[in-house]
């Protein structure tokens, strides 16, 4: 699943601004996600609101789990999931990077 936020440009074309999308693995009902927000266009709400629309889907199609590494310098991801409801974990053999994961 992959979902787009676009704005209109000059001559009637469109930029993507934000992409978020989720994998799943084979005869699996868990997903993991990826979410990217142009640096131009970050603070206003946007990933939060494509998160939103990505969960919504995943619930849809009857998924159980999303989650995927996050690196712990990258305190702005770590906060918008954290105010979605995701647990965040430490990993035991890499303080880089945390586990974050939501319950469907
Ligand atoms: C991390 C990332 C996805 C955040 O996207 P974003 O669109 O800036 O996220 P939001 O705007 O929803 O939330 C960011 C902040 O803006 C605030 N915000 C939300 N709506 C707002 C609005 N209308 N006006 C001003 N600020 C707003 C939020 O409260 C949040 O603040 P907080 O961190 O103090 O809670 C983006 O910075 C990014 O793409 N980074 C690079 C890729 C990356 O790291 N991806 C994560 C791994 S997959």
């Amino acid at each position: 699943m992959a979902l787009v936020a676009v704005i209109p440009c000059q001559f009637g074309s469109e930029e993507i601004i934000d992409i978020s999308r989720y994998v799943t693995p084979p005869n699996q009902n868990i997903c993991e996600f990826s979410l990217s927000v142009s640096d131009n266009h970050t603070a206003h709400g946007i990933g939060t609101h494509l998160m939103l629309d990505l969960i919504a889907h995943a619930k849809e199609n009857d998924l159980q789990e999303m989650r995927r590494y996050v690196l712990s310098k990258n305190l702005k991801m770590l906060h918008l999931v954290s105010d979605l409801g995701f647990q965040i974990s430490n990993l035991d053999d890499d303080p880089d990077f945390k586990t974050v994961s939501l319950s469907l």
